[in-house]
């Protein structure tokens, strides 16, 4: 069963051959538009999404599947009622050929796994893994830099809860000498098991306390949103905000990159610079999980 749980699972020949189809869907989409005509979809969002859901159903339905969705899933389906998530996903796959599906437990997907009988898609689970952004994100780099051996990557903001800087760790982590620059308030560093993942991999890690200590030519400055909807308290507003005047510290090449939604880790006035990528990011998303989709069902 071809399932999307994890960044774990990728090498990185499967990654390009995942990108080589990409590029391909990319370049021809018309070719692809009644792949799945005899397929239906669930997609099932367990807590709020814009990009993720909307650029699923896209793709699903830019393939020729027919989708079934569940608006709101947590207060509109029968979790409401009390379901376990095992259940829901043992009668959902008896109506759709597989099961896209977002929910706040950071082991969802592979509870969702251990009963499926149809290929799960792993939209994001609690604050573990978000792995198709990571493999758009991947794929945008790979859109700009002639190569993704040798890169240095900034992530910042929240790299304790955010996950999908969990999963874009692994997934640039297959490449050759990469290089890791963390840069975040103490209460959002990024969580032990990543960092001796890194250790493990021989990959160097800097933690870094201001933009002066990143390297001016860092290939990209990831950022992500504060997750406040993860824990109790206030930390605080974001420390380290990317404007017009910090990115003109980095170089013509520096790609700025943010999963979205942003809060106020970026402001608006760097959009229009030909580094600031990450509309560019969300838009990827369509062609990468239409590939996903093709591959969930490849034999
Ligand atoms: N990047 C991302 O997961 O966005 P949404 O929450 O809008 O899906």
């Amino acid at each position: 069963m071809n399932h999307v749980l994890s960044c774990k699972q990728y090498t990185r020949e499967s990654l390009e051959e995942l990108y080589q189809l990409t590029d391909k869907i990319e370049a021809n989409p018309e070719e692809y538009k009644h792949s799945l005509e005899d397929k239906i979809i669930a997609t099932m969002f367990f807590e709020p999404s814009t990009r993720t859901r909307l650029s699923f159903e896209s793709a699903i339905l830019r393939l020729g599947a027919k989708l079934i969705s569940t608006e709101n899933a947590a207060s509109n389906s029968s979790t409401r009622k009390g379901e376990i998530l095992e259940d829901t996903i043992k009668v959902v796959q008896q109506y759709a050929d597989a099961i896209v599906m977002r929910h706040s437990d950071d082991h969802a997907a592979e509870r969702a796994v251990s009963v499926a009988n149809v290929p799960i898609l792993n939209a994001g689970s609690g604050k573990g893994e978000h792995p198709t952004q990571a493999l758009l994100d991947v794929y945008t780099i790979r859109k700009h830099k002639a190569s993704i051996d040798g890169i240095k990557v900034a992530i910042l903001g929240d790299l304790k809860y955010g996950r999908t800087v969990h999963s874009l760790l692994q997934l640039v982590s297959l490449y050759d000498n990469v290089e890791f620059y963390g840069l975040s308030k103490k209460a959002f560093e990024l969580p032990e098991e990543y960092v001796k993942m890194l250790e493990e991999k021989n990959i160097k890690y800097t933690v870094c306390h201001s933009f002066d200590e990143l390297p001016k030519d860092v290939d990209v400055l990831y950022h992500t949103r504060i997750q406040s909807e993860r824990f109790e308290g206030d930390f605080g507003r974001e420390e380290y905000i990317i404007n017009k005047e910090i990115l003109n510290k980095f170089s013509e090449g520096t790609m700025v990159l943010h999963p979205l939604p942003r809060n106020e880790e970026i402001s608006t006035d760097i959009d229009d610079d030909p580094r600031a990528l990450y509309f560019e990011q969300a838009k990827n998303g369509v062609p990468v999980r239409m590939s996903l989709i093709l591959k969930a069902f490849e034999k």
